[in-house]
């Protein structure tokens, strides 16, 4: 596997084109399947997780070429396969939104379950508790989820999730879009990326209303048509390269970042010291004079992400002070913390907090880590660490960063991917 070895100490100054959201357009991917009209995605990510959805959809029968940089056309004229199969689940957990496009669209869809990962138990209970509130009837069977549309087919319904989730929020609305009469989602994830997947469904001819509210309605259409849409700015990379702005005393300029998504981690940037600019084509962060420790807790949007928490945890390390960083979404996300000890930092965990006290300086070191944001937490530490850190098996940050040591190399950093070839040699 790949490893970036990154030596410490420069300033990123700059302008960093912000990618379309891997979370956003793995949903978009899965939603194509729900017509046999042609669906052209613009400002695609190129990540491995999209490589494997491409995979995914490729097993149904579905083709998913690119056709442009950034585009992605995707043509679901036949459904020849309802098995999304464990090799694939396993690798990326996000295949388990096919579920409820594959249901509606073709009757009958058999996924295999995703079993925990690095973060958490990350269970899908709730995905199938609202399917089945639209009458779908679910068996689990060696390791499957095998759902089936009922005789008279799915049926709109009102459901309130008893605990906020994305993933369960975007099954639920892409399988009640071809249901019929009206489904009620209550307590629905606001996240961007469910309104982004609203919006393109709309524009399919879906008909929903409130998507980035809690409440959302939809009322069951027939068939949905192809369409042209254009994949959210990613604020989780967003947030991530501003972290690095800061913390290297730098100035970046995030082009396509949308200030309305990341006002909270902005907030916290700025209540660090940071100026913030937001402008009309992106957001400017600038380090401020000082870096002082800021309190964190995870919530769904428009709380504090689950997805930042070890990128803001990092810039503790080295701020003034102390910091309590608080994870409510995933039991286990502290991976990176016994990582950034080896590089010198001071953080305590208690339970679900992790207590920061701001060291003066980080030395580099050998790392690795087991996910993708606790990944690039590892390359931001490494960027103002003293001397030389390599940061081993960075397989989890090519799944949801784009070309992330390109981008830093281009503003200063000073970064050397090193191949397979190279390490084994
Ligand atoms: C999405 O995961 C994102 N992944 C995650 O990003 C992100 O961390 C998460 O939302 C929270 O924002 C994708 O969009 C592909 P959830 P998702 O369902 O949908 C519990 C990254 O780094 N839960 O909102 O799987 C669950 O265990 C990734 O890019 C149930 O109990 O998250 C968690 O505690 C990591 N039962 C909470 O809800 C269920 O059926 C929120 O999870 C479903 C979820």
């Amino acid at each position: 596997m790949d490893r970036l070895r990154i030596q410490g100490g420069n300033k990123l100054i700059g302008k960093i084109q912000i990618s379309g959201a891997k979370n956003a357009a793995l949903k978009l991917m899965a939603a194509a399947i729900m017509t046999d009209g042609k669906v052209t995605l613009n400002n695609t990510p190129r990540l491995a997780d999209i490589k494997t959805m491409r995979e995914l959809l490729a097993g149904l029968g579905v083709s998913a070429e690119w056709s442009g940089d950034n585009q992605m056309k995707i043509h679901a004229q036949n459904i020849m396969s309802e098995t999304a199969p464990y090799d694939i689940v396993r690798k990326m957990r996000a295949s388990i939104t096919v579920l409820g496009p594959l249901l509606a669209r073709h009757g009958h869809a058999r996924v295999s379950l995703p079993g925990g990962c690095a973060i958490g138990a990350r269970p899908v209970d709730l995905h199938i508790e609202a399917l089945k509130a639209l009458g779908a009837e679910i068996a689990l069977e060696e390791g499957y989820v095998d759902a089936r549309v009922p005789p008279g087919g799915l049926t709109g319904a009102k459901y309130t999730f008893p605990k906020v989730t994305v993933g369960g929020t975007e099954n639920m609305m892409m399988a009640a879009v071809l249901a019929k009469g009206t489904t009620i989602i209550g307590n629905a994830a606001r996240e961007p990326d469910v309104a982004d997947l609203a919006a393109m469904l709309n524009c399919m001819g879906a008909k929903i209303e409130g998507a980035g509210t809690d409440t959302i309605t939809i009322t069951g259409v027939e068939k949905l048509n192809g369409c042209t849409h254009t994949v959210v700015a990613d604020r989780i990379e967003a947030g991530t390269l501003a972290v690095a702005a800061v913390m290297t005393g730098g100035d970046l300029d995030l082009i396509g970042a949308r200030e309305d998504l990341i006002a909270m981690p902005l907030d916290i940037l700025r209540r660090a010291g940071a100026f913030i600019e937001p402008h009309a084509n992106g957001v400017r962060v600038k380090a401020g004079d000082y870096l002082q420790g800021v309190d964190i807790m995870t919530e769904p949007f428009p709380g504090f992400p689950t997805d930042l928490q070890a990128q803001f945890m990092t810039m503790m390390t080295i701020a003034s002070g102390a910091s309590m960083i608080t994870e409510t979404i995933f039991e286990n996300r502290f991976m990176h913390v016994p990582e950034l000890h080896r590089m010198g930092a001071d953080i305590t965990i208690h339970h679900a907090s992790a207590l920061v006290r701001g060291v003066k300086k980080l030395k580099g070191a050998p790392v690795m880590a087991t996910d993708l944001r606790a990944s690039v937490s590892l390359v931001l530490a490494g960027l103002v660490a003293e001397g030389e850190t390599t940061v081993n098996r960075i397989y989890h940050l090519d799944r949801g960063y784009e070309a992330v040591d390109k981008k830093l190399s281009a503003c200063g950093a000073q970064i050397i991917r090193e191949k397979d070839e190279a390490i084994a040699a």
